[in-house]
């Protein structure tokens, strides 16, 4: 596979949709193939057991199906979209991958990162985001932001305890691994994301064609 895999991950509200739609626009100008697509979901299958971790509902969902789940859904959209695309050469944008698995699950739900990193190597073998960008940013911002969207899913009624511990484990394993990760600022105001991007542009394109 030689395209390009890049995730975009951060709690709610940290702008991960909105400039995931920007660096889609700057890489076409360039010609670039780009495929947007986000987790839990990415399929029409996939989506439906998205519906199925974001659903408020009366029975509590157990962790361990919660994690399964997530994986089930990782391993349709590989499969049907991920795949497919890298190996057409394609530059993938995917919204949340397997990082957020460690930050909500691992690190909101306290699972740990053991099992998670089985599950992994089960569903995904070999393949990793070749760049993950974090978008990182107080959680009260966050969450205000996400509580300007509207109703509210099952993850986004969890405490602000469960938001720290999501954003504390995506900020340790991109200092685990800062070769793979960019953690950008963003509780700033757009434009300043914006720019954040377009400076990592020329890289980007540099992997993409080299
Ligand atoms: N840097 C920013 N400053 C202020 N508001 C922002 C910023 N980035 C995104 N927003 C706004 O916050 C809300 C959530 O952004 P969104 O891209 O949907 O976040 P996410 O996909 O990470 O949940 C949207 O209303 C968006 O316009
Ligand atoms: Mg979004």
């Amino acid at each position: 596979m030689s395209g390009l895999f890049v995730t975009l991950e951060g709690p709610e509200g940290a702008g991960k949709s909105t400039n995931r739609e920007y660096l889609a626009e700057r890489l076409r100008a360039h010609g670039v193939e780009v495929v947007l697509t986000r987790e839990p979901g990415g399929t029409p299958l996939a989506e439906r057991i998205r519906e199925l971790l974001l659903a408020p509902s009366a029975e509590p969902m157990c962790e361990d199906a919660e994690l399964l789940l997530v994986f089930a859904a990782r391993a349709q959209h590989l499969a049907q979209v991920i795949r497919p695309a890298l190996a057409r050469d394609a530059v993938v944008l995917c919204d949340r991958f397997t990082d957020a698995t460690y930050a909500y699950q691992g690190g909101g739900r306290g699972l740990g990162a053991e099992r998670i990193a089985r599950l992994e190597t089960f569903v995904q073998g070999e393949l990793r985001p070749d760049l993950t960008l974090v978008f990182d940013l107080p959680v009260e911002v966050g969450l205000s932001r996400a509580a300007a969207r509207g109703r509210l899913d099952r993850f986004e009624q969890e405490g602000l305890a469960f938001f720290q511990a999501v954003r504390d484990a995506y900020l340790a394993r991109a200092r685990a691994c800062p070769g793979r990760y960019r953690v950008l600022d963003a509780g700033q105001p757009l434009s300043g994301v914006q720019q954040a991007l377009d400076a990592l542009l020329p890289e980007l394109l540099e992997r993409i064609r080299g």
